[in-house]
């Protein structure tokens, strides 16, 4: 038996890698280009500019032929040095993850930990710095949006603990699903390394990664001991002077970097904040007309990228992730680590309209009734009635 193709355009809801607009993909399909001609420097130099302002920076931003994963470890391996305490807030699944990375490379993480409905506990955080009076943690790290959990810190907040301390580490910060969809300002912060990907609020597929760098990670860059050769900031921040890069950079992928960009800086940032605050929130209302809970138990808290929602206890996220696709062909995120069958995640960033949003829901609810979990309808009517109350 041959299978058919599901009609009609696949829905990718999951929390990243995101849908990528017709002017991103026109713009990748452009023929490759030599990487150390005259085009390409100019190029290279308009979207380092660019970046800055999406990453709310005045200093360097570096781009990475990587995964976001990649960006984790430069941002490690650049700064610090073999023993080196670091502050490590598992805040989920991806904190996780990046702690565990940290401990791989020499490093000695001290934890702090959430029940991962929540995000990062700036009170422990504040009570770690004061303990810490012999200055022994280089690093704070923490993860701005957890996508695991819908759940995101306050950097602010930890940027006050740190001050408060008048402890000198690190400060270094995940952006991978918050940055160009949450607001996230890299120098008013102070922020000393933030790591971000290509996948997500920049509306490109995976293959890119950044970190933003500021003068005091800079400065620790250049005592830093842990080995670091593919990831040495140095050799970049030198050939990004002039608009290339060390190696062979992801050509293609900077073509639709610099289109994609140049759609965040004419919608406008605030914008783009703004049009994302207003799905989660419609995300939310259909959640709890379904009387289903949210992951985020702290409103402070509520991610306005993706909404992860709690399955009624004895039923499977999981199966009704596999109805939804197979009835609806639409992609929804998996509960991840501690969180595996007990949630599913809606992913409601990057290239992202009300219309797609009203489709979700109702593949969503129409899921729900399919797969027989515990609910009342409403959800999408809910959400219908908040997107045309607040146009
Ligand atoms: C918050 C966060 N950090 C890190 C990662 C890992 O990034 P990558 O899979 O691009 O290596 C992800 C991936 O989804 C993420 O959401």
């Amino acid at each position: 038996m041959t299978q058919s193709h599901p009609a009609g355009r696949h829905f990718l809801q999951i929390p990243g890698p995101t849908n990528v607009p017709d002017r991103v993909l026109r713009a990748i399909d452009n023929p490759t280009i030599d990487h150390r001609g005259p085009a390409f420097g100019r190029l290279g130099l308009e979207i380092l500019a660019n970046l800055r302002t999406i990453f709310q920076t005045s200093g360097p931003v570096v781009i990475y032929p990587a995964s976001g994963t990649g960006a984790w470890e430069a941002a490690l391996t650049n700064t610090l040095s073999p023993g080196d305490s670091v502050l490590m807030c598992r805040t989920g699944w991806f904190a996780t993850l990046w702690n565990e990375m940290a401990q791989r490379l020499g490093l000695v993480p001290l934890l702090t930990d959430t029940d991962w409905r929540r995000g990062a506990d700036v009170a422990a955080i504040a009570t770690a710095l004061a303990d810490d009076r012999a200055y022994a943690i280089k690093a704070v790290c923490v993860v701005h949006n957890e996508t695991s959990t819908g759940c995101t810190s306050r950097i602010d907040e930890v940027r006050k603990a740190l001050d408060a301390a008048r402890h000198p580490a690190l400060l270094m910060v995940d952006t991978i699903s918050s940055l160009a969809s949450i607001d996230y300002r890299h120098d008013e912060w102070g922020v000393d390394v933030t790591v971000a990907g290509s996948q997500k609020g920049l509306m490109l597929p995976p293959g890119l990664s950044f970190n933003a760098i500021s003068d005091k990670a800079l400065r620790a860059a250049a005592t830093a001991r842990l080995p670091r050769s593919y990831w040495d900031w140095r050799p970049m921040l030198e050939a990004n002077k002039t608009g290339y890069f060390p190696y062979t950079p992801g050509t293609n992928l900077l073509f639709g970097l610099d289109a994609a960009v140049k759609m965040l800086l004419e919608e406008g940032l605030p914008n783009v904040f703004a049009r994302h605050d207003r799905h989660a929130e419609t995300t939310r209302r259909a959640v709890r007309a379904w009387g289903l809970e949210v992951q985020c138990a702290e409103p402070r808290h509520y991610s306005s990228s993706l909404t992860a929602v709690r399955v009624p206890q004895g039923h499977s996220a999981d199966a009704l992730r596999a109805t939804i696709l197979e009835k609806y062909n639409m992609s929804l995120g998996n509960g991840l680590g501690i969180l595996k069958d007990r949630v599913f995640r809606i992913g409601h960033l990057g290239d992202f309209g009300d219309l797609q949003l009203i489709g979700t829901l109702g593949g969503v609810e129409m899921g729900l009734r399919a797969q027989g979990i515990p609910h009342q309808p409403g959800g999408v009517q809910a959400a219908i009635d908040y997107l045309a109350g607040n146009a």
